[in-house]
């Protein structure tokens, strides 16, 4: 993963604006960060662990300078140490690096051989090494950039420095992406716009094995062969995002109250008649439908399969991005595979889009960011508006990926008559009226504030439910983990007496949801089941159940396409107040990152 910034500019101090644009990066990774800068035409390295701000810090706020490198870091070769933070420096090469040098074991045993020695754990310092041997070799940069794509394998975005060529950057791409922003006194190349959009709204992106060298007056970009190349420049154009925190005390909290507008931004172009709704593209010309994605975008999926197979009787695998690509997919041309990322540049969602694409079938995208890998690879791409989504937590980017499934469950069923007029109407009704359906939930921050306090001292809770419950309280589970590390996991309700009932004791924890008529009544006879082994009851419900013995949160009644909505607003404010009382890094939790760009 990791966010890569370099800039160069004739007269502006390049410091500050590598700082903001790794602020603007860190989504993709904040364990340590360093910088490398031109002083008294030398190149010094300043490196910490931890965030940003700490790297802030530690500069000299008198210093100035008109070219560097910048880092921000997701660990991956080697621990979260101020030594393994980029930049790395070999001899007369210095460099930051997005990705995985996947041969660097090779290439460091090549490179030993040779009397190279090495300070870190780091496949990026085997990279500057490898640059700096075909930098002594050839002395013609060219010629080292292209040897070292050759011979290197693995995903890398990496902006270089050279000691003896300080008024050039260059920098080189394969599978990790890079932009190139313009502006008439200063270039910023970075992992991606959001690091460059505060100077420019101009700029290049490089496709796999292109490269190009950066000064103040020119970019220029070379194919794998070393051929210039014309690339035409793009636009940026600014979404109306708010990106301050406004009154909210993190972003995950703010996020989760715009809920209320980001279902419906989502949905809006779909909802107004069933013509607007016939927008939406036509899956009935499929047999089956196959679902990607990784953690909460995976999630959205398995609701997706719920809703496609019960109410329209289509069939709807779903997969993980990262056990996709290694396995039997019996893919045809019959099937169409749904890509969800809210990021879209996933790696492992990438890896199983490309392998879908080199056997030509067909692909949808239901992405958040707009210009992404994903967005710019699928056959079609429906784009969720939820927004920027700061906090590492996904929360408006999941109602809003499994808003639009629900819309292309719902149009599958009315085009395969599975689902009749009335009840489209009826659904797209709810959709016009989902404010009034979530903010009472929303509100309800006495209920999830008191059901935190009796959890956050927990070291394992149960999430339990039946059918689409069930696919809801894995994200519930994965929310409470994530940001207050609480051990908590999901189980099918009918499964635990299998197992994992074994777990269940005395005041154990055990939150669930039940909305489903047909199989609450079952739900509730396992809830008994761990009842009478001692445990603490938590339910989500639209039944107007009376029992004591649990605690219950009442959800209004709606729609199965609604449903799964209403249900996850009372679990991500669960886990969010659980971990305010924890005291944890709520918006940036412990070893997490926003954009998980390796696999
Ligand atoms: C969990 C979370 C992650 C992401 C996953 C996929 O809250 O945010 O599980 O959902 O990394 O990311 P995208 O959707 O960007 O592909």
């Amino acid at each position: 993963m990791c966010g890569i910034v370099g800039a160069i500019s004739k007269d502006r101090n390049i410091l500050p604006i590598l700082i903001t644009g790794l602020k603007n990066l860190e989504y993709r990774g904040y364990d340590s960060a360093g910088v490398a800068y031109l002083k008294n035409n030398k190149i010094n390295i300043i490196k910490t662990r931890g965030k940003v701000n700490k790297l802030e810090n530690k500069l000299n706020k008198n210093e100035i300078s008109n070219i560097g490198i910048a880092h921000t870091r997701w660990a991956t070769h080697g621990k979260a140490t101020s030594n393994n933070a980029h930049p790395h420096r070999y001899k007369h090469i210095t460099i930051v690096h997005n990705g995985i040098i996947e041969n660097y074991e090779e290439m460091k045993n090549t490179l030993l051989k040779e009397k190279y020695s090495f300070k870190t754990d780091t496949d990026t310092e085997i990279a500057a090494g490898l640059l700096n041997y075909y930098y002594e070799k050839f002395n013609d940069i060219n010629k080292v950039i292209k040897e070292f794509m050759n011979k290197v394998i693995g995903s890398y975005a990496i902006v270089i420095m050279i000691d003896n060529d300080v008024d050039n950057l260059y920098c080189l791409k394969k599978e990790s992406p890079i932009v190139i922003g313009i502006n008439d006194n200063i270039n910023i190349i970075a992992s991606d716009i959001r690091a460059i959009t505060k100077y420019t709204d101009k700029y290049y992106t490089l496709n796999d094995y292109e490269y190009a060298k950066v000064n103040i007056n020119d970019i220029i970009i070379y194919d794998k062969d070393n051929n210039i190349i014309k690339k035409d420049i793009k636009e940026y154009k600014e979404e109306n995002n708010n990106n301050s925190k406004g009154h909210y005390k993190h972003y995950m909290l703010k996020e989760i109250m715009e809920q209320k507008e980001t279902i419906y931004n989502t949905v809006k172009p779909y909802i107004n008649s069933i013509g607007s709704l016939l927008k939406l593209p036509d899956l009935t010309k499929y047999k089956e439908i196959s679902i990607v994605g990784c953690g909460t975008a995976y999630h959205a999926g398995l609701v997706a399969k719920y809703l496609f197979e019960e109410l329209t009787n289509t069939r709807c695998n779903v997969y993980l991005a990262s056990e996709y690509r290694y396995q039997n997919n019996f893919l045809s041309k019959d099937t169409l595979t749904i890509f969800i990322s809210q990021s879209g540049e996933t790696a492992d969602t990438i890896s199983a889009l490309k392998l879908v694409k080199s056997k030509n079938y067909p692909t949808l995208g239901i992405i958040n960011v707009k210009e992404t890998t994903i967005s710019s690879l699928v056959d079609t791409c429906l784009y969720t508006k939820a927004g920027n989504e700061i906090a590492v937590a996904s929360t408006k980017a999941y109602t809003a990926q499994i808003s639009i499934l629900s819309l292309l469950v719902l149009v599958t069923g009315y085009r395969n008559k599975t689902i009749n007029e009335n009840k489209v109407l009826e659904v797209l009704n709810e959709f016009k009226d989902i404010d009034n359906l979530v903010t009472p939930l929303l509100n309800k921050k006495n209920t999830y504030l008191s059901i935190a306090k009796k959890i956050y001292k927990e070291k394992d809770i149960f999430y339990i439910g039946r059918g689409l419950d069930y696919y809801l309280s894995m994200e519930g589970a994965l929310k409470l983990k994530e940001i207050s590390y609480i051990h908590s996991e999901s189980y099918a309700a009918g499964e635990l007496k299998h197992g994992t009932i074994s777990l269940i004791e005395k005041n154990t924890k055990v939150l669930s949801s039940a909305t489903n008529t047909k199989l609450n009544s079952k739900t509730i006879s396992n809830l008994k089941e761990v009842l009478a082994r001692g445990a603490d009851i938590y339910l989500i419900t639209d039944e107007n159940y009376k029992d004591d013995t649990f605690t219950i949160i009442n959800i209004p009644k709606a729609s199965y396409f609604i449903k799964p909505i209403l249900v996850i607003i009372p679990y991500q404010l669960i886990a969010y107040y659980t971990a305010l009382l924890k005291g944890t890094n709520i918006d940036k939790p412990k070893n997490l990152a926003k954009s998980v760009t390796v696999e």
